[in-house]
């Protein structure tokens, strides 16, 4: 029978315990199979003896190996510590382990490394003071073990200041000279709402440049998560909202200022050397030349989007139809009555808002004389996704609604069923909401009057929802 090592560590990131363990065990030997890991005060593991360390000999190995286990220990995934050892156990036969990044094992270690240096960076950014009788508190959730290994960076900065920060597992206290230690704690135990938060607010606000809102890349250093304990993220929607709105009044003031117009022209990422106006001019001109997939081979024109470049409401169609083809503008046949209809009923006027497709050339088999739709793939959907979002990126609008399922699946990235998520707006990657309804041409080929009759009435209720939802975000 195998003797069966158990090894256990005083914290769940206690790198040095596990350092010294494993190279003992790697030693002597002892296969990874043969190991088991545990923290004090972590679940007991009944079976295996205490490994008695054999004398430490020097077990050389790579510099890059150690940072890795450095970071891997501080992840909350209770495999960590086998596995740092199994990888351990290969470099004393082999130095160059850690370089073959296609293997599965060092794969996983780096990703474990990477979780945890994103988690350090977090703290780092979002943990917010509040000041309670000269002292500085703060509260925040990690997700992996990684608060003392985050701590210096506020030693550093906040040298001069006596602070704790408060986390469900630990908590931390700087008096200005020490770094101590102390319990986890709960958020309630640090103080809520104080005149520091007015200060975050003000700053974020002031700093909050709508020219450069990336909402995208803000959501993903900043997610939802952490957003209850930070001040300023109640200013984030209504910020986004009015983002556009407060570019256009920059431009405006910037007539009478022209560096300004400069610098916001420098701080676009589409097309650097032009305003509003003519890069989406110029989007247009490469659209008409698109080549992108193959129907531009069989349609007439690109059929681009249309209407104010400032519109609060996007509304993202499947395709052009015949009539579209032939015209180049979007819903302007059958399908395109009814929208208007219902937009009217609903009291939005077609004019204040942006209305394009998911795909910009019309796709039909012939039948007999007659261009019959024929509904586009997921290749050419992905294919022509790169117009939409080039669209998008210019006009933000803080509502897009996708008609129909192509619509969504090209706006979400993914499949969704009409049913379970009209009524309620979904997150795009840019923070800003999409509404899914129904596409006007399935009202049409529904099978009887009474079921178009049924569309109609939810196509109108969920059109007034939208209008609603447009008028609040914009106030
Ligand atoms: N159907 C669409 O999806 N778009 C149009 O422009 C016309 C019909």
């Amino acid at each position: 029978m195998i003797d069966v090592y158990r090894v256990t560590l005083s914290a769940p990131d206690d790198f040095d315990g596990w350092r010294e363990a494993a190279r003992d065990l790697a030693e002597a030997g002892v296969p990874a199979s043969a190991v088991v890991w545990q923290v004090e005060g972590g679940a007991a593991d009944l079976f295996g003896t205490d490994a008695t360390q054999p004398a430490a000999a020097s077990f050389p190995v790579p510099r890059s190996f150690v940072e890795l286990a450095g970071d891997v220990v501080c992840h909350a995934d209770p495999e960590r510590f086998a596995l740092l050892y199994a990888l351990l156990l290969r470099l004393r036969y082999d130095r160059h382990a850690l370089e073959d990044a296609a293997d599965t094992l060092v794969r996983r270690l780096q990703d474990l490394a990477k979780a945890v240096r994103r988690d350090v960076h977090k703290m780092h950014a979002f943990v917010r003071f509040r000041e309670l009788d000269g002292l500085f508190v703060a509260f925040f959730e990690p997700e992996h073990h990684i608060v003392r290994r985050a701590a210096g960076f506020f030693v550093d900065r906040f040298t001069n200041m006596v602070w704790s920060i408060l986390t469900p597992e630990l908590s931390i206290h700087w008096d200005g000279t020490n770094l101590s230690e102390g319990p986890g704690a709960a958020p309630a135990d640090a103080p809520a709402g104080d005149p520091l938060e007015e200060t975050w607010r003000t700053y974020y606000s002031s700093i909050f440049n709508p020219a450069r809102l990336k909402v995208g890349a803000m959501l993903k250093e900043m997610p939802k998560k952490y957003w209850r304990n930070m001040p300023e993220t109640s200013l984030v929607q209504p910020l986004i909202a009015t983002a556009r709105m407060r570019e256009l009044e920059m431009i405006d003031r910037s007539d009478a200022k022209e560096g300004l117009l400069h610098a916001l022209e420098a701080e676009r990422s589409i097309e650097p050397g032009g305003n509003l106006r003519a890069s989406w001019e110029a989007l247009l001109k490469d659209a008409r030349k698109c080549t992108r997939c193959e129907l531009y081979k069989f349609g007439t024109q690109t059929v681009f989007g249309e209407g104010p470049l400032d519109a609060s409401i996007m509304f993202v169609g499947e395709q052009p139809g015949d009539q579209e083809d032939l015209a180049g503008r979007p819903f302007v046949g059958p399908a395109g009555q009814l929208f208007d209809e219902a937009l009217e009923a609903a009291g939005i006027d077609r004019s204040a808002v942006y209305v394009t497709n998911a795909v910009k050339h019309f796709k039909f088999v012939m039948r007999g004389k007659r261009r019959i739709h024929n509904k586009p793939d997921a290749g050419e959907i992905s294919a022509c996704r790169w117009w939409l979002e080039h669209e998008r990126e210019l006009i933000r609008p803080p509502v897009t609604v996708a008609l129909g399922a192509t619509a969504a699946r090209s706006l979400v990235g993914k499949a969704v069923t009409i049913s379970k998520v009209r009524g309620e707006p979904l997150m795009l990657g840019d923070g800003s909401e999409c509404w899914v309804t129904a596409h006007p041409s399935s009202i049409l080929r529904a099978p009887d009057e009474a079921a178009r009759r049924e569309g109609r009435r939810l196509f109108l209720r969920d059109l007034k929802r939208i209008k609603a939802r447009a008028e609040e975000l914009a106030r």
